[in-house]
């Protein structure tokens, strides 16, 4: 089934309370992966971008993009939903780039087109990485790099609904992740960590690393409750996948 259509209408509706709530911290600083707000200078996932071609798949309001654009990368942001593309027009700094609406499953660029597609919870969290990985891979030139953090299979399988929290209890069925209900027929995707490694290698990427992002004790979760407060010093949260086309 397409999740565009819901996932356009649900970032539409939530995007100006999600940029208020989360945008002082996402925004607060360059280059902050994820929940936790990692630093990319401690994980060393994206590297010197100066000069090359970037695609953000997922975009957002474009805290990652116009940081990129500003260290001398060109870059496009692409996002499904017109508000947040709204906000990431807004939020535009000296270093201009453009912003284009589509879907990370059927990307509107030309094969071989950028050094760098990237993403942190955006296109390959919110689009089914079995067509989003394979568009990623198509538009990247050879030896260019896909990068991207999403949610880890530990963090939802952990998750309980009623409660709205991360536990230390398996929840959910982790072969049955896959989709998540959003709400309003929303979805967000996951994959276990076998299908994950078969769905980039059968898009003809070699995977280089698979980084654990592990918070420090006291540092917060942005967006979920967690029990225990430092979970993520205990397991892994995030999965941020480093990868190339050769
Ligand atoms: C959690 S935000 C990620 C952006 C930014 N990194 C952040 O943390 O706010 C998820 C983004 O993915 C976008 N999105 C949802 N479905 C998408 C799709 N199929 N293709 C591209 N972007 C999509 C949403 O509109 C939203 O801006």
């Amino acid at each position: 089934m397409d999740s565009t259509p819901a996932n356009r209408r649900l970032w539409n509706r939530i995007s100006s309370a999600y940029q208020r709530e989360h945008d002082p911290q996402i925004g607060a600083a360059p280059r902050l992966w994820g929940m936790y707000s990692t630093p990319d200078a401690h994980l060393h996932a994206v590297g010197d971008v100066t000069g090359r071609r970037v695609l953000e798949l997922g975009c957002g309001a474009g805290q990652w993009s116009r940081a990129l654009a500003a260290e001398g990368a060109t870059v496009v942001g692409l996002d499904l939903s017109e508000a947040q593309l709204a906000a990431a027009g807004r939020a535009m700094g000296a270093a201009r780039y453009p912003l284009v609406q589509g879907a990370a499953e059927q990307l509107p660029f030309a094969a071989d087109s950028f050094d760098l597609v990237f993403c942190d919870f955006g296109g390959l969290s919110w689009a089914p990485p079995r067509l989003a990985v394979p568009q990623a891979a198509r538009v990247l030139r050879r030896g260019g790099r896909l990068v991207f953090n999403v949610a880890s299979p530990w963090f939802e399988a952990c998750y309980d609904e009623p409660a709205d929290r991360v536990t230390t209890t398996l929840q959910q069925d982790y072969f049955g992740l896959n989709t998540i209900a959003e709400g309003d027929g929303a979805t967000s995707f996951q994959l276990t960590y076998g299908d994950w490694v078969r769905v980039l290698r059968g898009a003809g990427l070699i995977i280089d690393d698979l980084i654990e992002p592990r918070p420090d004790p006291t540092t917060p979760n942005g967006y979920n409750r967690t029990d225990p407060p430092d979970w993520a010093h205990h397991w892994p949260a995030e999965l941020l996948w480093t990868t190339h086309k050769p």
